[in-house]
């Protein structure tokens, strides 16, 4: 069966081809080693012989290695060159990552929890990271690319059938790495466009919320999760430690934009310095929309 994107075809051939020599070096070393054991044995030699050099020997197990390690090359060396170029006019999809969640943005502003790609057109993937670094894993795909915070970094694949696909973080990043999971929804190119239009522009406050993966720390009903609960948060007075000092805040438009983009800077006694600056996955609507969000609960 043919591969799930454009180039697992590629990858599968590299691996089956370095797996394939890797198999006949073993055995043709191990079968002459025994061969030589059996044949050289101690009872049949008991008299050490000097041997002389062979340049015909030396020559063929310099260059023999040569060539295949240099086939090797060749072959991993194309197919990354395939794999690190993506192709003019590919649909733009922006991956975010942060501990320990995943969205999806597209080029219309709508976002997702699952990345939904058009099977048989190109997908140019930008990759971020909110804090640490993450590695977006498609292994279907046969493509897994690093997040690096700060960074951009990029990728890109076609998918070539239609089908849900396992999407895995493949760097350690933390506590929940094992749980930072989604899919990769690959639908015929119309649906794509059809679901794209569904919905588009800008998810609600409590939408982006579940998408920016803020619900896995922060409870509306008061339950205390790792983040405090955005129950009655807004207005109350707060103790928060700043640089070591423990001081009284109220919560108010400002503290949350600071928390967002600067969460480390007022740490709510009772709570751990955890969650990750925002500031290069919101804008400032994103960051309005979140605190008109809090208000309400
Ligand atoms: Cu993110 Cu491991």
């Amino acid at each position: 069966m043919a591969g799930a994107s454009s180039f697992s075809g590629l990858v599968d051939k590299t691996f089956w081809m370095i797996l394939g020599s890797s198999v006949i070096m073993l055995l043709g070393i191990t079968v002459t080693m025994i061969y030589f054991i059996v044949k050289y044995r101690h009872s049949k030699n008991p008299e050490p012989k000097d041997i002389e050099g062979s340049t015909t020997l030396e020559t063929l197990w310099t260059v023999l290695p040569t060539v295949l390690v240099m086939v090797m090359f060749y072959y991993g060396w194309a197919g990354f060159k395939v794999m690190r170029d993506t192709p003019a006019g590919a649909t733009p999809i922006t991956v975010q990552a942060r501990m320990w969640s995943w969205s999806f943005k597209y080029e219309n502003g709508k976002q997702s929890t699952e990345m939904y790609v058009p099977v048989g057109r190109p997908v140019a993937v930008k990759l971020e990271s909110a804090d640490v670094i993450h590695s977006f894993f498609v292994p279907a795909f046969r493509l897994k690319e690093d997040c690096v915070p700060g960074r951009n970094n990029h990728a890109w694949f076609q998918a070539e059938r239609e089908g849900v696909y396992d999407l895995l973080c493949a760097e350690y990043c933390g506590d929940q790495h094992s749980t930072m999971l989604a899919k990769v929804v690959a639908v015929p190119a119309d649906t794509f466009d059809v679901w794209l239009e569904r919905g588009g522009g800008r998810p609600t406050g409590a939408k982006l919320m579940q998408i920016k993966g803020c619900v896995a720390c922060h409870s509306i009903d008061g339950t205390k999760l790792i983040g405090p609960s955005y129950k009655g948060m807004y207005g109350r007075t707060e103790r928060v430690i700043t640089n070591g000092v423990e001081r009284e805040i109220t919560v108010d438009d400002e503290y949350i934009r600071r928390s967002l983009l600067e969460p480390n800077a007022d740490v709510v006694v009772g709570y751990q310095p955890q969650m990750p600056a925002m500031g290069n996955q919101l804008d400032e609507e994103d960051i309005q929309l979140i605190i008109d969000y809090i208000k309400r609960q």
